[in-house]
């Protein structure tokens, strides 16, 4: 696997690929990576020749006060795992590489930013947009692989991408999950080992908020009340419980029939995000 941390080396890599009519696949990340990453990694490989994994904690999508400084760093751990998962190149890119002197052009998918997590991380959309566009333009892929963990990002990523034109096709993996049904997060690391036995109830209230939903319960604004209480309950301070056209993320009507149920909660110094779809 090539290690290439300047946008010179990625492209001559590329350009080199592309001479041999060879495809190419990417993950971008922000490292610390776990199971659900080397998921999008494997899923990568099936798609196309050559797969590009990109790691950069990217300043722009952290809101003042939140963990930009404390976000886990584990660069060599991540280049081990994948190495060994088979991923052709590493691109590490420098801050200033990534957002040159002077750079004020940003992208914003207006709307879909400001729901949601958007209400809670203000510029927030705006920021992982605006990253994942120049990382595409850097990387040039057919296809971009994502978690489905975090489904807001995915839908705004899969919108910028229609609406720009852009030349590639957007994957969502579903999430991976520990046997206790955690949701895999590099997050997870701040929890202690009692918060993360507390945690496993992120999964059990989507769970239940699901079979409501797929047992024909249509009181939307009653299940999402009853998540957020049972959330309380358990210790957990819930941003929202909200259930939306799993599509596009819009305020369902009762006779929608693809749904999904969205979480967000604090637990100790973790924000933690989840998700379920329920299909009717
Ligand atoms: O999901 C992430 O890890 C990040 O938001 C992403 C897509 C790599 C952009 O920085």
């Amino acid at each position: 696997m090539q290690i290439v941390e300047s946008i010179p080396a990625l492209r001559e890599t590329v350009r080199r690929w592309r001479g041999n009519a060879e495809t190419l696949a990417f993950v971008p990340t922000m490292g610390n990576l776990h199971a659900g990453h080397l998921r999008l990694v494997e899923e990568a490989k099936q798609l196309a020749d050559r797969t590009v994994v990109s790691i950069f904690v990217n300043p722009t999508q952290f809101c003042a006060g939140e963990d930009f400084g404390a976000y886990p760093r584990t660069p060599e751990r991540d280049a081990d795992l994948l190495k060994a998962a088979g991923a052709d190149l590493l691109f590490m890119p420098q801050d200033d590489e990534v957002y040159p002197a002077g750079a004020v052009t940003k992208v914003e998918v207006a709307g879909l930013s400001d729901e949601l997590c958007g209400k809670f991380r203000p510029g927030h959309f705006r920021g992982v947009a605006t990253v994942v566009c120049k990382l595409f333009n850097m990387v040039q892929p057919d296809v971009a692989v994502f978690g489905e963990k975090d489904w807001q990002q995915l839908t705004v990523i899969r919108r910028m991408a229609a609406d720009l034109n852009l030349p590639l096709r957007i994957v969502g993996i579903p999430t991976v999950r520990e046997p206790s049904g955690l949701a895999m997060s590099s997050r997870n690391a701040y929890l202690s080992a009692a918060e993360k036995r507390q945690a496993t109830a992120l999964y059990r209230c989507l769970s239940q908020a699901k079979a409501a939903l797929e047992a024909g319960d249509r009181n939307f604004a009653g299940i999402e009340a009853a998540a957020a209480e049972f959330l309380l309950g358990e210790g957990f301070r819930t941003d929202y419980v909200a259930i939306r056209r799993a599509e596009d993320l819009a305020l369902p009507t009762p006779d929608e029939r693809s749904l999904i149920v969205l979480v967000a909660a604090s637990l100790g110094r973790a924000r933690l995000i989840d998700n379920i779809k329920a299909s009717l």
